[in-house]
C-alpha cells in the first residue's frame, strides 16, 4: 500500500540498485522519475517500470548540474502534482589509484557526484516538500562512511558527508513533515563492485538487497544498515582506538 500512488524522484536509476529498485516500486505501483546519464538504459527501464503497470519517466541528466536536476523535478511535479519521495541514489566507486597516485581531480568528482549530487537532488525537491509540509528524502549512503577505509579516501569521505548532510537536513525539517532516511548497504553485487578481485566480505546478491531498502523507505527509517554482520562489524570499528582500528581495519582488501 505503501508505494501505491507514490510519486518517486530516483536517481542513479538506470543500472544497478536504482534499476532493481525501479522496477520494484513499479511494481508496487509508484509513479517513477528516473534520473541517470544513460538514456537508452533509461528508455528501457521507463518501458519495464510501464510494463508494470506503473506510470514512469524517465530524465538524462547529471547530477551534478543543478539546473537540469531542478528541472527534472519540477517536469516531474508539474506532470504528477507533488513529490513524494527522493531516493538519492546516483553515485560511483572512484578508484584507489586517487590514494595510491593522489589526485585532486579524481577526489573532487567522486565528492562531486555521491555528495554534491545528492545536495542537488535534495535542494531540487525539498522547497516543495516544505511548502506542501509532506515528503521523504532517502539517502544511498554506506557503511564505508562510518570510518575512512583503506584505498577509499574519496569514496569514504563522500559517503560520510552524505551520511551527515542528510542527518543534518533531518534536524533541520523535524516537525515540518518532511522525514529523512538513510541507507547504508554494504557490498552488494552491482556493476559499482562487479570489477574487485579481492573477496568482500558479506556480498549480498542485489535482488537479496532490494526489500532492505524498499522496508526503509516504507518505515520511514532514519537510519538502515545492513547487513547486519557488517553493520554491526563497522559499528565495532566506529568505537576502536585509533592504533587498534588502523591495524584491523588497515589490512582490508577489497578494493583490490
Ligand atoms: N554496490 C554496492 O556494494 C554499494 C554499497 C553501498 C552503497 N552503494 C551506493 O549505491 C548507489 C548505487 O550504486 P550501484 O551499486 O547500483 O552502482 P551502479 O550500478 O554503478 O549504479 C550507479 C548509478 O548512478 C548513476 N550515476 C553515476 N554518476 C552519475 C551522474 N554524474 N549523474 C547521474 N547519475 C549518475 C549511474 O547512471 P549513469 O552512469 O547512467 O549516469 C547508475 O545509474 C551508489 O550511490 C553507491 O555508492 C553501493
Amino acid at each position: 500500500m505503501f508505494w501505491k500512488d507514490k510519486v518517486v524522484l530516483l536517481t542513479g536509476a538506470s543500472s544497478g540498485i536504482g534499476e532493481a529498485l525501479a522496477l520494484a516500486m513499479a511494481k508496487r505501483g509508484a509513479t517513477l522519475g528516473l534520473l541517470a546519464r544513460r538514456e537508452e538504459l533509461l528508455r528501457e527501464i521507463t518501458e519495464k517500470c510501464e510494463q508494470t503497470g506503473g506510470k514512469a519517466r524517465y530524465f538524462a541528466v547529471d547530477v551534478t548540474d543543478a539546473k537540469a536536476v531542478a528541472a527534472a523535478a519540477e517536469s516531474l511535479r508539474n506532470e504528477f502534482g507533488k513529490i513524494d519521495v527522493l531516493i538519492a541514489n546516483a553515485g560511483i566507486g572512484g578508484n584507489n589509484a586517487e590514494t595510491r597516485n593522489f589526485n585532486h581531480e579524481a577526489v573532487a568528482k567522486v565528492i562531486n557526484i555521491n555528495l554534491l549530487g545528492a545536495v542537488n537532488a535534495v535542494s531540487a525537491v525539498l522547497p516543495a516538500m516544505l511548502e506542501n509540509k509532506s515528503g521523504q528524502l532517502v539517502a544511498v549512503s554506506s557503511l564505508a562512511g562510518f570510518r575512512g577505509l583503506p584505498r577509499s579516501a574519496a569514496y569514504s569521505a563522500s559517503k560520510a558527508g552524505m551520511t551527515a548532510f542528510f542527518e543534518s537536513v533531518r534536524l533541520d525539517v523535524r516537525d515540518k513533515g518532511v522525514s529523512v532516511t538513510i541507507i547504508q548497504p554494504g557490498f552488494i553485487k552491482t556493476p559499482l563492485t562487479s570489477g574487485r578481485n579481492n573477496k568482500m566480505p558479506f556480498l549480498m546478491e542485489l535482488e537479496d538487497s532490494i526489500p532492505h531498502f524498499l522496508r526503509a523507505v516504507e518505515k520511514r527509517k532514519k537510519f538502515a544498515a545492513f547487513p547486519w554482520q557488517l553493520a554491526t562489524f563497522v559499528r565495532l570499528g566506529k568505537v576502536l582506538p585509533a592504533w587498534l582500528y588502523d591495524r584491523i581495519f588497515g589490512r582490508a582488501q577489497f578494493r583490490e
